[in-house]
């Protein structure tokens, strides 16, 4: 198969780090190509269907509902539904996800992404009527056995929701409560490190060390969103699931979150919602397609928008509904 490499185009005034994107790529592809050795071709795509293009990596084989050969998965997500009372928002859903990926949830709105998203760190036990079935692991462990500690399961698999909703706090406090409740911190020092590095790991430190005593819900919503991911990023997750993480925010701090994701790559394993497919394409190197409840298609972020193989992913990333 032989792609020629694209530049990215966007129609969106976000400005746009495609090199970074590249390099990203391109480390993707390293990484993978060592560890597999098989290697699916996909038909050449359909005349005409280029919406959006991605820089265009070497071949790897796809990941599939069984996970990237042979790689242990971060999470994964075995025939998960979800019931709302008697509606089923979600049907059957299986998917890995993998330490050093960014993968997006993408679909048409009320397909079931922020419902699937919550799933991960049991979030939709929050939720009266809500009713999952199916298995979810971390590391291989069932989050929904008796013995998972669900505090414990929320700070190492942390989120970040779309309304930025920082505590009514000061900066610093609202970085230093998860890790002075999780017992990371005995000395005053050493919480002001915790603060310190994850303000700094957020992007958000030099706009506020001055400021820490300031109230968080007086930043700015870009500002804000930013010190809800150090607020996650102070308990030391292992995963970061971001719903819609800026689509409440302007086009600056939209890019703003989008380098933050490319920084914290590798770090984290990230899964991000997002409705935005120009957003899903820059940040992300895994991309799953769900309509209606069910996950249509799941693969790398370059073949989903540039030959997926699915006609339903197809007329959405083509703009035909949603
Ligand atoms: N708390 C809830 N109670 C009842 N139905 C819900 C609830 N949350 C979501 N739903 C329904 O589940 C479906 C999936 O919703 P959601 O996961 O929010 O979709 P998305 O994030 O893709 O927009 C929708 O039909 C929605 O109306
Ligand atoms: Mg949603």
């Amino acid at each position: 198969m032989t792609q020629e490499k694209q530049p990215i185009t966007t129609n969106s005034a976000v400005p746009f780090p495609s090199t970074a994107v590249a390099a990203e790529a391109a480390r993707d592809d390293a990484g993978i190509a060592k560890e597999d050795t098989a290697w699916t071709d996909r038909p050449e795509p359909a005349a005409g269907l280029a919406p959006i293009t991605v820089a265009a990596p070497t071949p790897e084989p796809q990941d599939t509902a069984e996970g990237a050969p042979g790689r242990a998965p971060k999470m994964r997500a075995d025939s998960i539904s979800v019931f709302y009372g008697e509606k089923q928002a979600l049907k059957d859903v299986s998917i890995q996800i993998h330490e050093d990926r960014v993968t997006a949830f993408i679909g048409p709105s009320g397909c079931g992404k922020s419902t699937f998203l919550r799933c991960f760190n049991r979030m939709n036990d929050t939720i009266s009527g809500a009713r999952v079935t199916g298995r979810i692991e971390l590391d291989g462990e069932d989050i929904n056995s008796a013995q998972m500690d669900v505090v414990h399961l929320r700070a190492r698999v942390g989120m970040v929701f779309q309304k930025p909703n920082p505590f009514p706090k000061s900066i610093f406090e609202n970085v230093a409560y998860g890790p002075r409740i999780h017992g990371l911190a005995d000395k005053k020092a050493d919480l002001e490190g915790i603060v310190e590095k994850s303000l700094k790991r957020a992007g958000l430190w030099d706009e506020v060390k001055d400021r820490l005593a300031e109230s968080g819900t007086a930043l700015s919503g870009g500002q804000q969103q930013r010190l809800c991911i150090a607020r996650a990023i102070a308990v030391d997750p292992e995963v970061i699931l971001m719903d819609e993480p800026a689509s409440a925010l302007d086009p600056i701090a939209t890019a703003k979150i989008e380098e933050l994701i490319h920084e914290l790559r590798g770090r984290y394993a990230i899964a991000i919602v997002t409705h935005n497919m120009q957003q899903a394409a820059r940040v992300s190197q895994r991309t799953a397609f769900f309509h209606l409840g069910e996950l249509i298609e799941y693969g790398r972020t370059s073949d989903i928008f540039t030959n997926p193989r699915e006609e339903r992913t197809q007329d959405y990333i083509t703009g035909r509904y949603g």
